[in-house]
């Protein structure tokens, strides 16, 4: 098809990507076996079988996991290098990439080796690819608020190579509220916020987001229907929200992709993004999303050449002096 076509050809900017999400399950084998741990799956195919997932918790189990392997600065340089790669594949030309440096310092894994790696895959993916992009440090907010500030303290000499930061992990029962002094410092710091809300969690979880936490965009936001009044909001004030459909398949937020809220949300006239969030356990990369969508949802060029602007629009890319050429 035609629109299929314009979908991969169309340059675009991805928002919402978890770079530890983006660990296929051979990278998973070879860093585990040049690191010396012992995985408990004994094939990339029964790590492939693993990832049937029932919830968001019932992911985040086998993602953390998987995170053991990255220990030193080459693993996450060849992580961040391969995401490179297959997005560049996409026609992605700008990204905006979430690391949780709480996965990775409770094991002992410093700032410094996260961020050489991660930042040297990007400014290769810059000379190579003419690829920008943007580096965000979330916090998991299963964790208690004082070890979220302790490692916002932990980056403070790294915040030159820090874009904003933002906020995963498990949802419900941790609303934004629990982290209001961790953001307000963040944004002391000038720090852009953005968070996951709406994803799991109500749609109060959003208003949250942007109310006390002072959120410039929100990830996920699918659960914004809930409060017809804050889905006017977010369209009045133009917040976009980066949305992920297969991950919301996958995660089992929607049945199926058929009764996704994407298209309607688009209509209503938010600002609404696709993105692939966890590809690597979710089935799809950028393109897979909006392919799966077009099929399912019936997109017309007008909405694939929207959903593409707005990526564009809500991104960072404006801080032309924040693209990092180092
Ligand atoms: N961490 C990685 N992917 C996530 C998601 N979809 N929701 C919350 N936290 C995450
Ligand atoms: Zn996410």
């Amino acid at each position: 098809q035609a629109i299929d076509d314009l979908i991969r050809a169309l340059p675009k900017a991805e928002l919402h990507v978890h770079i530890e999400g983006t660990l296929e399950p051979e990278l998973m084998f070879k860093l585990a076996r040049r690191n010396g741990i012992k995985l408990p799956y004994a094939s990339v195919d029964e790590v492939r079988a693993a990832y049937q997932f029932t919830d968001l918790q019932s992911f985040l189990d086998l993602y953390y996991a998987g995170a053991s392997v990255l220990v030193t600065e080459e693993d996450f340089y060849d992580l961040t290098w391969a995401y490179c790669q297959r997005a560049h594949a996409d026609n992605v030309v700008h990204t905006e990439i979430f690391f949780d440096p709480q996965t990775h310092t409770v094991r002992g894994v410093s700032f410094e080796t996260m961020l050489n790696g991660i930042t040297r895959a990007l400014s290769d993916a810059l000379l190579k690819y003419g690829m920008t992009s943007r580096r965000i440090m979330c916090f998991l907010r299963h964790l208690p608020e004082a070890d979220c500030l302790a490692t916002l303290e932990q980056a403070k000499p790294y915040l030159e190579r820090i874009h904003g930061v933002g906020l995963d992990s498990g949802e419900k029962g941790n609303p934004p509220s629990k982290f209001k002094r961790l953001f307000q410092r963040c944004r002391s710091y000038e720090l852009p916020v953005v968070a996951h809300a709406g994803e799991e969690g109500p749609a109060s979880y959003i208003t949250e987001a942007l109310d006390i936490l002072g959120a410039k965009r929100i990830d996920h936001g699918v659960r914004c229907v809930e409060d017809p009044e804050l889905v006017h909001r977010l369209a009045r004030d133009k917040v976009p929200l980066t949305v992920c459909p297969l991950s919301n398949l996958k995660l089992c937020v929607v049945d199926n992709l058929e009764k996704h809220n994407l298209r309607d949300l688009l209509h209503a006239g938010l600002c609404v993004t696709v993105n692939s969030d966890d590809p690597a356990y979710f089935g799809g990369y950028m393109n897979d999303n909006l392919l799966a969508c077009r099929a399912a949802l019936n997109l017309s060029d007008d909405d694939v050449v929207q959903l593409v602007l707005n990526s564009f629009e809500a991104s960072w890319l404006r801080d032309a002096d924040k693209t990092r050429w180092e």
